[in-house]
């Protein structure tokens, strides 16, 4: 038996960090938004103890290094359930180390896949605590949709979603290491912060203007200049007639909100001359049933 799930891509609609913690981590505070841009999942339970990891990308590890095998142990550790053999098989669609939590999402769709085999009373409290352990937005991921990320990334709120719109993501072929980025941070030398709770005022009004005025990443005040392609994708996107444009999370992947399909597929279009990974995307809505 073959059981599957869509892991689906993230963007940070804001990203702010606030302290960095005496455990070495931050304390940030974020609005996340899925988008229909997913791997696909596929969990199958086998005779032969272990976990295997095939995926269409032939660099991505296939032993316990990978996130889904790290998530499977600690769906295991955490449920008391006995450890299963499985055979995890990824097909990649969301672009590698772009700030998407592609690697995230497929550790949080092997939760909510080894939930639904082995352990359908288990809480989503529980499920995420699982997550939380394996990576700071792997919880964020198990319930996906539009939500505030504290803490670590790991405490949420569930928020309204955004109200209908385009996305235009491109990911520069250069890619940024996610604690040298962080490492680069000097919380009180950050020039400028999200007005976050702007941003929830916006959401709960459905203002896609007062949404898109206030999409902002404190990482792109410290992103070294060999990372300029990320402010050029954002000058083309805004060039283009996007309502915002902003790196997610530790990027490089830059993102445009469209009101309009057709201005966001010629903004697409434009930007697939120059860049290899261009994407034509929309929100995506919280999607796990146990969420909703
Ligand atoms: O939790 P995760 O393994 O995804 O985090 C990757 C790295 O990002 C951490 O090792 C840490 O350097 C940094 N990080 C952080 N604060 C957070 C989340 C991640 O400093 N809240």
């Amino acid at each position: 038996m073959v059981y599957t799930e869509p892991a689906y891509a993230k963007l940070n609609l804001t990203l702010d960090i606030l302290s960095k913690r005496p455990d070495g981590y931050h304390d940030l505070r974020m609005v996340m938004q899925s988008i229909d841009l997913a791997d696909e999942v596929a969990v199958s339970p086998r005779e032969e103890a272990g976990c295997r990891v095939t995926a269409d990308l032939p660099y991505l590890p296939r032993d316990g290094s990978n996130i889904a095998a790290k998530a499977a142990a600690r769906f295991f550790e955490t449920s008391g359930v006995s450890p299963a053999g499985l055979d995890i098989g990824i097909r990649k669609r969301i672009p590698v180390c772009a700030g998407m939590a592609g690697g995230s999402s497929d550790g949080a769709a092997v939760l909510r896949i080894l939930r639904r085999i082995y352990a359908p009373e288990m809480p989503d409290g529980k499920l995420e605590e699982a997550g939380a352990a394996v990576g700071s937005d792997v919880p964020y991921c198990i319930r996906g949709g539009t939500a505030l990320a504290e803490d670590r990334g790991e405490r949420l709120t569930p928020l309204p979603p955004i109200p209908p719109c385009w996305l235009v993501v491109c990911k520069p072929p250069c890619s940024i290491s996610t604690p040298e980025l962080f490492a680069q941070v000097q919380v009180k030398k950050l020039r400028c912060h999200p007005d976050t709770s702007g941003m929830l005022d916006a959401l709960k009004q459905q203002d896609l203007e007062g949404i898109a005025h206030r999409v902002y990443n404190v990482f792109e005040d410290v992103l070294p200049r060999r990372y300029a392609e990320v402010f050029s994708i954002k000058s083309d996107l805004l060039g283009l007639g996007a309502m915002a444009a902003s790196m997610t999370g530790s990027g490089p992947a830059v993102f445009g909100i469209f009101r309009e399909q057709e201005s966001a597929a010629q903004a697409a279009e434009a930007l697939s001359a120059q860049y290899p990974v261009v994407r034509l995307c929309h929100p995506v809505q919280a999607f796990s049933e146990n969420f909703l």
